[in-house]
């Protein structure tokens, strides 16, 4: 007996042939001379059927859903089933009997989220981790074929990269140390010996902000590389996500249609990028927010707004150097303008942030006394423009703020499995 997985027959490759399928019972309904049995495994969701003169039909009654089994049958064309094929039963056996699923239609959002680690068995959830896999791949791919080299910074930090007010503190033996939140700073320090580095790694913020785009732990896709300018990094941030979305185009057909999210506007990602600056952003935002000027931070709904005028990726550069990172680098003649950019999306803002760094040693100290931060915590930070020092460029994209983009999600607590937020820790 042939072992196949759904896919093969739902894709036709087991047609009037007898096969084993293993899985859990998705839906099942019982007539009186016939049950129907919706079965997954993960690769997809088959109908099958048993009939009331098979020896097993008495097992197949006692199927609850979420029951783990065996089945052995004949597959059969059947356009009345979904997906078109269906699997007529001669053989069933249980692996392990489920009690009462308690996840079901008529739940509450609220009870779903807390049955986490039940309902990561959806077709909805196996579809994102599919994606979000698919993602993360196409990305280490465009990084190793441009010859970045794939770096493990720590997660263990002893002093802050994006400003106190999102730090995560933690005792570590009778020392105080945090969780990253960006691994930019150890990216530049791995830079002065492997030139072009990447890394996708947790970051952590200690964020309180309740929106469809804050997590409290995230995955962050970071590149930092030498001898580079702003031209190079924009050039770089929108050839990896036309790869990303192309790539999640041709790979991913199935897994949106099911999802019903929208892949043409994957398709229609293409490089070069719509780039303004920060003051053509004011300028294009003023008549709406009469309270932006130059020099404020732009909010969520200040993104939103903007990202609507274009439908598609783009980029807005040269951010007031006030409300950037210390390690910003600036320009010689407007120092008030910071090297930064920030790469927006409709419906989420902000999807990533990069920017040159300071590379002068006299500066970048200056740049954290008016920041408030001690030099003194960041010597190591120092020596690497004591030592030979060079211009770079370094960008950290939000990987599941990209997939709360590509797939039409709601809230970004769907496009990970174990959703940290500040009221969510479980499982
Ligand atoms: O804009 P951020 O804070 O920039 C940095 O951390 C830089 N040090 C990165 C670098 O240059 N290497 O964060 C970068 C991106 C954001 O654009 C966003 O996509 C994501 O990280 N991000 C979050 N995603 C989910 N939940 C949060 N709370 C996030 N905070 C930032
Ligand atoms: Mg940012």
């Amino acid at each position: 007996m042939t072992l196949v997985k759904i896919n093969q027959i739902l894709e036709g490759k087991c047609t009037d042939q007898k096969v084993t399928i293993r899985g859990w019972v998705y839906r099942k309904r019982e007539g009186k001379e016939l049950i129907f049995i919706l079965i997954r495994d993960s690769t997809g969701v088959l109908q099958s059927t048993i009939k009331k003169d098979n020896p097993n039909w008495s097992e197949a009654q006692k199927l609850t859903i979420e029951s783990s089994l065996t089945l052995e049958g004949n597959v059969k064309i059947d356009t009345r089933a979904p997906g078109g094929f269906e699997i007529g039963a001669t053989h069933l056996t249980i692996i392990g009997l489920a009690e009462t699923f308690p996840i079901s239609k008529d739940k509450s959002e609220e009870f779903i989220r807390d049955m986490r680690h039940l309902w990561l068995r959806s077709r909805k959830m196996n579809l994102v981790m599919k994606v979000r896999a698919e993602t993360m791949q196409a990305a280490r791919e465009y990084f190793n074929k441009q010859k970045y080299t794939e770096v493990s910074p720590p997660m263990f930090i002893s002093a802050a990269v994006e400003g106190g007010s999102t730090l995560f503190g933690l005792k570590y033996f009778d020392q105080q140390l945090y969780l990253t939140q960006s691994s930019q700073l150890y990216l530049e320090i791995l830079m002065y010996s492997l030139e072009n580095v990447y890394c996708i790694a947790p970051s952590f913020r200690a964020e309180k902000s309740r929106t469809i785009r804050h997590l409290t732990e995230y995955w962050h896709m970071e590149g930092e590389w030498a001898f580079a300018d702003m031209e190079d990094l924009m050039k770089f941030e929108e050839d990896l996500m036309t790869h990303i979305c192309q790539t999640i185009a041709d790979k991913c057909v199935k897994e949106f249609k099911e999802l019903g999210a929208d892949i043409e506007k994957l398709k229609a990602v293409k490089a070069p990028f719509p780039r303004i600056t920060y003051k053509e952003a004011i300028a294009r935002l003023k008549p709406k927010n009469s309270q932006l000027d130059w020099g404020s931070d732009l909010g969520y709904e200040d993104e939103k707004v903007l990202a609507e005028d274009f439908g598609k990726p783009f980029f807005v550069y040269d951010y007031p150097t006030a409300i950037k990172a210390f390690y910003c680098k600036t320009y010689k003649d407007h120092p008030e303008i910071a090297m930064s950019v920030d790469m927006m999306v409709p419906r989420i803002g902000e999807i990533s942030t990069g920017g040159a760094r300071e590379d002068n040693k006299d500066i970048l100290i200056e740049r954290m006394k008016e920041q408030g931060l001690k030099p003194e915590d960041y010597e190591w930070y120092l020596d690497l423009r004591r030592y030979g020092t060079v211009p770079h460029v370094g960008f950290g994209m939000g990987l599941e703020r990209l997939l709360v983009w590509m797939l039409d999600l709601d809230n970004i607590i769907d496009a990970i499995p174990f959703p940290r937020t500040t009221r969510r820790f479980y499982p």
